[in-house]
């Protein structure tokens, strides 16, 4: 089984999204599949207004540029409505338990909830109060809809994962806890590069390495050298995520991986840079590699839409 010929069956419906580790290789290939019809239709102009009448409620306790953009637009162009909530707005603000608020959401016919939130057991208590799909806009621990339009900006510039390496730079933390379970799962190898006592959790690791696809390799390491050699995708993240305070120990401990010109000349001749923004220029990477012929940054970005519409369409539809 690999994309290029997978077959979509359609299936999935009323499947929550809570982290990559609950989606198997041929449910990813069916969103990713599904991300890139939708792609073609949207370019082609084909209407494709699957979710006619549906209504996403979008939940935000942290800002957002992409998630919102790409979800709330994603759900207009399915034939659909959004209802954005800002926590700051909202009774969940001000205490009201996570589990009154979606049995509230449920009787008032929303049809879905996209939520961005520091904890995961928010999503896990969502999914178990509720009878709607729950989506995971990016929690302390997971970011799977950023790696879903990751995979498919890797899979439109190489045509497959077999083979292929990323390399992430950067603390355990949201993006390598999703990128390491994506990348193994499509059969890709990847390599999360962070400092001694910075990498992810033992449980995360071994999780990729167990759903590990076509012998994809999952690899932990210190050692910068070592991780960017034989990379085909650069990939690193801001040293601060949002809700995390700035610590001039951690930042030091960082900054030899920093992504620059030098750390791009060593990666595989072809490869490409990816980060899934807002990027701190001068501190993860250089402006030099986001603006250089290597970035991928703004496809990146728009591949957030498509794949959230694949999401959305697959989870939400009738
Ligand atoms: N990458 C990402 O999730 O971007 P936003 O924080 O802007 O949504």
């Amino acid at each position: 089984m690999d994309l290029a010929s997978y077959k979509p069956t359609g299936k999935l419906k009323n499947k929550h999204m809570l982290t990559l580790m609950d989606y198997s290789t041929e449910e990813i290939f069916e969103l990713l599949s599904c991300a890139i019809e939708l792609k073609r239709k949207q370019y082609a102009h084909e209407k494709h207004e699957y979710l006619a009448g549906k209504t996403l409620a979008m939940i935000f306790e942290k800002s957002s540029t992409r998630t919102r953009l790409s979800f709330e637009q994603g759900i207009k162009q399915l034939g659909g409505s959004p209802i954005f909530l800002s926590s700051r707005d909202i009774q969940l603000g001000r205490g009201e338990p996570i589990r009154d608020t979606v049995r509230v959401m449920e009787r008032m016919n929303i049809d879905g909830i996209m939520i961005r939130t520091f904890k995961q057991s928010d999503l896990d208590e969502l999914a178990k109060y509720g009878h709607i799909p729950v989506i995971n806009g990016l929690t302390d621990d997971f970011h799977p809809c950023q790696v879903l339009a990751d995979l498919l900006t890797v899979y439109e510039e190489f045509g497959t994962f077999k083979g292929k390496k990323l390399v992430f730079f950067g603390e355990g933390f949201n993006m390598a806890n999703s990128l390491m379970l994506g990348c193994a799962k499509v059969g890709m190898d990847v390599t999360i590069c962070s400092p001694e006592g910075l990498g992810p959790r033992p449980e995360i690791i071994r999780a990729a390495q167990d759903a590990a696809f076509d012998g994809a390799k999952v690899v932990v390491t210190d050692n910068i050298g070592e991780a960017v050699s034989g990379a085909d995708a650069v990939y690193t993240d801001v040293f601060f995520s949002m809700g995390q305070t700035k610590d001039p120990v951690k930042e030091a401990a960082l900054m030899p991986m920093q992504v620059n010109a030098a750390m791009m000349a060593k990666a595989n001749p072809g490869a490409i840079f990816l980060h899934c923004l807002p990027a701190h220029r001068g501190e993860e990477v250089t402006d030099e590699v986001l603006e250089g012929a290597y970035s991928r940054i703004f496809p990146e970005a728009e591949n957030r839409l498509h794949a959230q519409k694949a999401v959305m369409y697959l989870l939400m539809k009738d």
